[in-house]
């Protein structure tokens, strides 16, 4: 089946609001999110990045604004309804397996919840999930039985992007997935990321710190300052961009 576009339209989202403590965090996100684009956006801390992903997921209404899915408005959908249609992996490798349920379980699990989203059919035999582990190329195809506690930080956001992906979610939000991992484990599931993105063909909006990451990964890159889009740069600027350019981009300090 093929993506949807997702339009943010005047999305703004204030903390407190009414309070002497109001915090105005979101000011007037306009976002297109085309089928098949692989977004990444950057952004210094606390610019409202994650405030975002959350508005879009469900998790967080906005103060105002809308959020369409082609011609609907999904504004009000709970986030239990978008759960059909949104896949998401966090920072935490362990918010998206259960740890003491085995590699098969959580595979079997994320099909379940998969067949409300009605996309694609679910594979849930055996033989499927060592097929699916198998591109992984982690040698988790072995382990079936091994419970999920057992596994690295690194294996572990690997099955979560499997499980986050089992069927095809028509978007993929990914908050800093490899934030918590050595720089090797977090090119590895960097790349086990784009090949899953690119072999499904899915939808995606990846939030990362990583400046050179964000220009190698992706068609588009999208900067959030001050909770407003400051950048929003397709393919062939992107391609132009180097990590010193997007460097001077950035208003506030920034760590590489
Ligand atoms: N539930 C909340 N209640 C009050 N303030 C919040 C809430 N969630 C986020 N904020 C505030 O909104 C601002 C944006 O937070 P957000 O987590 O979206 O930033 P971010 O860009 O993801 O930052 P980081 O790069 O550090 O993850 C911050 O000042 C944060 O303290
Ligand atoms: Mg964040």
């Amino acid at each position: 089946m093929s993506q949807s576009t997702i339009q943010l339209k005047g999305i703004n989202q204030s903390f407190f609001l009414g309070k002497s403590q109001q915090k105005d965090v979101l000011h007037d996100i306009d976002l297109k999110i085309n089928p098949e684009d692989f977004i990444l956006i950057v952004g210094g801390n606390g610019t409202g990045k994650s405030t975002l992903q959350q508005i879009i997921s469900g998790s967080l209404q906005p103060t105002s604004g809308q959020i369409l899915k082609d011609d609907k408005v999904v504004t009000k959908e709970s986030v239990q309804k978008r759960a059909e249609w949104i896949g998401r992996v966090f920072q935490d490798p362990k918010e998206g397996t259960a740890g003491r349920l085995t590699i098969a379980e959580n595979l079997a699990l994320a099909a379940k919840r998969g067949q409300k989203r009605h996309l694609t059919k679910a594979n849930t035999k055996e033989k499927d999930f060592v097929r699916l582990l198998k591109t992984l190329d982690l040698g988790l195809e072995q382990r079936l039985t091994t419970d999920v506690n057992f596994l690295s930080g690194g294996q572990r956001q690997a099955l979560t992007l499997l499980m986050a992906t089992l069927v095809k979610p028509e978007l993929l939000l990914l908050d800093e997935h490899t934030a918590a991992l050595d720089p090797k484990t977090s090119e590895m599931v960097l790349a086990i990321t784009d090949k899953i993105i690119k072999e499904n063909r899915l939808t995606a909006l990846m939030i990362t710190h990583n400046l050179t990451d964000a220009l190698k990964y992706g068609n588009r890159l999208v900067m959030l300052q001050s909770g407003r889009i400051t950048l929003d740069l397709d393919r062939n600027e992107k391609e132009k961009m180097t990590v010193t350019d997007l460097m001077a981009q950035f208003n506030e300090p920034v760590v590489v």
